[in-house]
């Protein structure tokens, strides 16, 4: 789901680019620095950032970013102009590329935002190339329990009914052909439930009916 007025503003601001370069950036590198980017996914890019640390940190071959949001891929265009990124808009629980398109996806606190959110692990798994790496780094739906969190809650959209715990985010990456190789917890300012993570795609994945209309393989 689209972000809703505040949160549209927190994600587009001096102080979410540094936190997503020197926290969330940092702990992908941290986790391995060694991802075989040739070709790179972004879901839920929002203004672009993201993709722009994936480029200046990785300097992958090509970078495909996508976003729900129309707004959000207009700013992401301003914001990285390089023939070798293209942005469009794109829901990541139906994903206009072939199987296999990508040697690594990256998700920076995306999937939180989605009802049918095990569409969507799925999509990323069916995009992956075998072998290739999913990198995610998400809020579970214990942040919204605690008294910041249910103050949370009144101010931001989310899917809350359908949102995820920790666990079963996990167990969802293992049904949709992952290896787990790395997580990490964190609870910053004892704010939030934060994971990030890094999955390898199985080379016995289930395979998957490719996207269902307009299907691209840049
Ligand atoms: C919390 S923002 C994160 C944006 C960016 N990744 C960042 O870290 O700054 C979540 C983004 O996911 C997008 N989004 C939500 N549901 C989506 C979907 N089903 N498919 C693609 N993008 C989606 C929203 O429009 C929003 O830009």
């Amino acid at each position: 789901m689209k972000l809703n007025a505040l949160e549209f503003q927190l994600m587009n601001n001096p102080l979410r680019r540094l936190v997503q370069e020197y926290y969330e950036m940092r702990r992908f590198l941290a986790m391995d620095a060694s991802v075989e980017a040739g070709k790179v996914l972004e879901i839920g890019c929002g203004s672009g950032n993201g993709t722009r640390l994936i480029r200046k940190y990785l300097r992958p071959e090509r970078i495909d970013a996508i976003d729900l949001d129309a707004r959000m891929i207009e700013i992401a265009r301003r914001n990285n102009v390089n023939a070798s990124i293209s942005f469009s808009v794109m829901d990541a629980t139906k994903l206009e590329f072939q199987n296999d398109s990508f040697d690594a996806v990256f998700d920076f606190g995306m999937i939180h935002h989605v009802p049918n959110w095990r569409d969507c692990v799925n999509e990323v798994c069916r995009v992956l190339r075998p072998g290739g790496v999913f990198m995610a780094e998400e809020l579970s739906a214990e942040s919204f329990r605690n008294l910041p969190g249910r103050l949370g809650k009144a101010l931001l959209d989310h899917p809350y009914e359908e949102m995820f715990s920790r666990e079963q985010f996990m167990e969802q990456l293992m049904v949709s052909g992952f290896t787990i190789l790395k997580a990490v917890d964190a609870n910053p300012l004892g704010l939030f439930k934060h994971f990030a993570l890094e999955a390898r795609k199985n080379n016995k994945a289930p395979r998957r009916i490719h996207a269902r209309k307009g299907t691209t393989n840049r």
